[in-house]
């Protein structure tokens, strides 16, 4: 069985093939365990600090809740609650917090961010979403995928939209578990070249699993899933109207749906705008699992945490 006692979370590239499975098979056990009010309290008298710079619903409450339905205390820090905001750096609240705490979870802007306060701390830190990671989600994802599909290997995921902090760690667990995907974007928003780098370096037969291509109609046909995000993600909403001026022709309707597999997946992290990335049809339809994969958030990241500090 993996060990990943004391890793960070970061992008999700840090972790193989059998780490992911290891977590996601944990995940699935914790969930039943919920259902059947069989939940154990395997962190019993440790701490967690939530950092967050940007708001959240469901990674915060998520969370929150899941540490101490592990028997945790769950700080949350936000922006406005830390020294940060006054000029504090990132390596010293690191290494402070560390002193007090088991694990720090941090939600900023720029992922050098995250990486400055994984190298300053002694504990654990875990990506709760940088501008170019969202590691937690895509564990949720897979998850969500892995209850509904049965298995991960060999399906094909379209990403359509954004390319960015959702699809990039989308990118690197579905190629890492085996799945193909193919991401579709305006010109000018495919994932930047530092993060195919990443995925690049981290996944094996890299050229066979990963496609991103400006046509969407190409990355959904005979999809098993369909993901889109937000165009406008938190921190760029003074580019709002450029973008949705770009990306017409990129919402996921009926019509894209159809040229996907009939029995097809609808997922998005959420927050959601009907309308704009998705059609109201397609995410209230019977194909969307936008809500198992909000759920399976909780039992995914207890399975984290669990693993990291157990
Ligand atoms: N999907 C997600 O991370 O949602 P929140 O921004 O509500 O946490
Ligand atoms: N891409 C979105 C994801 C929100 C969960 C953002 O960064 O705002």
């Amino acid at each position: 069985m993996p060990n990943l006692k004391g890793r960070d979370l970061l992008t999700l590239a840090e972790y193989g093939r059998d780490d992911i499975y290891h977590l996601l098979a944990k995940g699935l056990e914790l969930k039943r365990r919920q259902r059947l009010g069989a939940l154990e309290r395997p962190l019993d008298g440790k701490t967690v600090a939530m950092i967050f710079e940007k708001p959240s619903t469901r990674t915060r409450v998520s969370f929150e809740s899941g540490v101490a339905q592990l028997g945790a205390s769950a700080i949350y820090l936000g922006s406005d609650d830390l020294q940060l905001a006054r000029g504090e750096t990132v390596s010293d609240t690191g290494k402070t917090l560390s002193r007090y705490v088991d694990a720090i979870v941090i939600r900023t802007f720029g992922h050098d961010r995250v990486e400055a306060l994984a190298d300053a701390a002694d504990v654990p830190v875990v990506n709760a979403l940088s501008d170019d990671y969202h590691p937690c989600q895509t564990l949720a994802d897979l998850l969500t995928i892995l209850e509904r599909k049965d298995r991960l290997a060999g399906l094909r995921v379209a990403y359509i939209g954004d390319g960015n902090n959702v699809c990039n760690s989308l990118m690197i667990g579905a190629a890492k578990v085996g799945a193909r995907i193919s991401v579709a974007t305006p010109k000018g928003y495919e994932p930047t070249s530092e993060a195919m780098a990443v995925i690049e370096d981290c996944v094996r037969g890299f050229v066979d699993s990963v496609k991103v291509t400006n046509d969407p109609i190409e990355a959904v046909t005979g999809a098993d899933i369909v993901y889109t995000d937000v165009w406008v993600s938190m921190g760029q909403d003074s580019e709002r109207e450029a973008r949705l001026a770009k990306f017409d022709g990129y919402q996921v309707d009926k019509k894209m749906m159809r040229k996907a597999k009939r029995d097809a997946l609808f997922m998005h992290c959420l927050p959601a705008h009907r309308g704009e990335e998705v059609a109201a049809d397609v995410i209230d339809g019977p194909n969307s699992v936008v809500f198992d994969q909000a759920e399976n958030r909780l039992h995914a990241q207890k399975a984290l945490l669990v693993a990291l500090l157990g």
